[in-house]
């Protein structure tokens, strides 16, 4: 089947799709996105997403390139033409085009860009094997709230992670407690049983899936806290566990050398990421 992206109002064969060499998103990674999961033929929490989309382009005072409601008919389209029942849909929107020059020019038309991506995402190991995380320094700038296309510290970080045999890097600011992976919130289970995961702030992304499974665990009675934790409770942990649009409830054996309890998913990691995948798969959950 012919894969299509979505460009400035056309749909368009993938391999042909283009911007402009002067499109700030080229120039100055002047843009955001955002990544939605599709499961079933339906869009995982697109209200969410979409909401954090529009936080993104405020922050930076990037026009919404076209309605909600736009944006929502061309998902469909572009879902439809695609033939993507399971999968994701990517975004990025841009300030647009303009001659360069670092400040934000005025009354240009921002850039949208939509792609797809068939991603088998039941069958992959890792959500039943769990995987490895590194520790790495959190090298990125003080707004990680915004969902930007500026990716570079996250790629190193994404890199460094798969040379040392790793699924993901979780990063850890200046006082030594982890903020978030590169492409993913971090949680763990500590030694006393406490669910916890940093709160939000400007230096992390709101996840959409970290807020789902906030809301999960409060409607199962599940404790939590939303607070900072050091590298060493990371490491001491029953259990861990990382979340995102991508990687869903994704159980963490193993960080840095150390391994966590037995070396297999922990029972609580296990149970919210069978509840969430049934959440995204439109079923009722049960315990
Ligand atoms: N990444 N933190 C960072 C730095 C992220 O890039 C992401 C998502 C998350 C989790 O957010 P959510 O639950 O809304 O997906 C946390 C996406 C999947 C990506 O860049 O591909």
């Amino acid at each position: 089947m012919a894969r299509y992206a979505y460009v400035n109002g056309r749909y368009v064969p993938h391999g042909e799709g283009a911007i402009h060499i002067e499109d700030r998103g080229f120039q100055f990674s002047d843009g955001v996105y955002e990544v939605v999961p599709i499961i079933n033929d339906r869009l995982v929490d697109v209200g969410p997403h979409l909401d954090r989309l529009e936080r993104s382009l405020s922050e930076l005072q990037i026009t919404p390139p076209v309605s909600r409601r736009v944006l929502e008919l061309v998902m469909a389209e572009l879902i439809a033409r695609n033939g993507v029942s399971e999968g994701l849909i990517y975004m990025q929107v841009t300030r647009g085009v303009a001659p360069r020059d670092h400040k934000f020019p005025k009354g240009v038309s921002p850039t949208i860009v939509m792609t797809t991506k068939r991603v088998p995402f039941m069958s992959q190991k890792k959500l039943s094997d769990g995987v490895k995380v590194i520790t790495i320094p959190d090298i990125r700038w003080t707004r990680c709230d915004i969902k930007t296309v500026s990716l570079l510290p996250n790629c190193m970080g994404k890199t460094k992670a798969a040379e040392a045999g790793a699924y993901e890097a979780w990063q850890v600011d200046g006082d030594g407690l982890i903020t978030e992976g590169t492409s993913s919130n971090a949680w763990v289970v500590t030694a006393d049983d406490k669910l916890l995961t940093r709160p939000v702030s400007h230096d992390i992304l709101r996840g959409v899936t970290r807020q789902c499974l906030l809301d999960i665990a409060a409607e199962e009675g599940l404790a939590y806290e939303e607070r900072a934790f050091s590298v060493e409770t990371a490491k001491s942990a029953r259990e861990a566990f990382t979340s995102s649009a991508t990687s869903f409830v994704t159980p963490v054996v193993q960080i840095d050398d150390v391994r966590l309890g037995d070396g297999t998913p922990g029972p609580l990691s296990s149970r919210l990421q069978r509840w969430y995948l049934d959440y995204c798969a439109g079923r009722m959950r049960s315990t």
